[in-house]
């Protein structure tokens, strides 16, 4: 028997999961157990979990994410520009060091019965489409993967058949639906990675006003789902917000403060983010689907989990 320990760990929502002979048969998260939401440290709760006592007879353990790939994009993108990007690095920075880039040392270290299991890091993407795929009920699907960022991919498609998967394409950071959705949720007084879904809740109560504001000025839409974003009105490559005054200047004023009163213009604003990213979403849904001829099609990373979105008609 094959057995497999999937981890992810130190962005967020840290998680485990058991895969033997190709079944899941245990998968937890860290913030169950610890009652901490997002919980991101090492799921040591997850594990044993999963585990029980039998650390000791797994085969492969495996990362979500391949951290010198991620850690060559921090580091591109804070050089890239420049000085003003000094502010997200130093605060990222400590992690990094202390955890991510001396990961195999800290497996190695969390699981000391585990020793003769092989470690295995996975990019981001692939773990995304592996978990939309495998457990699907289909033996052939084209895949769609989308999220705010993993090492530089933001949104990849490909096949998947039988046992294999292969990503054709992607985009790459700073364009990425994830992080524009994302913008627009910070801009309403939310949390980021976090209260996408009340900025999804929201949108039914508003009208996409904003809309043609945002096709024309934050982003190219082109006719196959792809995007650009005009980073002139982002500030994620280098500072700690999403958004920056130009932003605010094309959108009416300060971004809300969190527990402020929501007017309708907020509402709006959801409306508006939500409509472009079901168009974006049914564009690439199109295209893939011209590509691979497949007819079905599998979903996974944050976006996907916009289930309003989801239900394409
Ligand atoms: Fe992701």
């Amino acid at each position: 028997m094959t057995r497999i320990l999937g981890i992810s760990a130190f962005y967020h929502d840290s998680a485990a999961a058991l895969v033997a002979d190709g079944k899941i048969v245990a998968a937890a998260q860290e913030e169950r157990f610890t009652r901490l939401k997002h919980d991101s440290s090492f799921p040591t709760h997850a594990v044993h979990y999963c585990l029980g006592d039998l650390e000791d007879d797994l085969d492969y353990i495996a990362y979500y994410e391949k951290p010198l790939l991620k850690f060559d994009r921090l580091l591109e993108t804070y050089l890239g520009f420049g000085p003003k990007g000094f502010r997200s690095f130093r605060t990222a920075l400590p992690v990094w060091l202390k955890e991510k880039l001396f990961l195999k040392q800290t497996l190695r270290r969390r699981l000391p019965a585990a020793d003769r299991a092989k470690l295995v890091f996975v990019e981001h993407h692939e773990s995304h489409a592996a978990s939309a795929f495998f457990p699907s009920p289909f033996d052939q699907a084209a895949i769609l993967t989308l999220d705010g960022v993993g090492e530089w991919s933001t949104c990849t498609f490909g096949v998947g058949e039988g046992n294999r998967l292969r990503l054709e394409a992607q985009l790459e950071f700073p364009h990425s639906l994830g992080l524009l959705y994302s913008a627009f949720t910070y801009y309403c007084g939310f949390k980021v990675n976090s209260g996408e879904y009340k900025l999804m809740g929201l949108a039914p109560y508003g009208k996409p006003v904003y809309q043609e504001l945002i096709l024309e000025h934050l982003l190219d839409l082109k006719p196959d789902g792809s995007l650009w974003m005009n980073m002139e009105y982002f500030n994620y490559c280098q500072g700690l917000t999403m958004t920056n005054d130009n932003f605010h200047d094309l959108f009416g004023g300060p971004p809300r403060l969190p527990e402020a009163n929501l007017e309708q213009r907020h509402m709006d604003l959801a409306a508006s983010i939500q409509s472009v990213t079901e168009e974006a979403m049914m564009r690439m849904a199109r295209e893939i689907h011209r590509r691979t001829g497949q007819k079905n099609l599998v979903l996974a990373g944050g976006v996907a989990l916009n289930c309003v979105a989801r239900a394409f008609p």
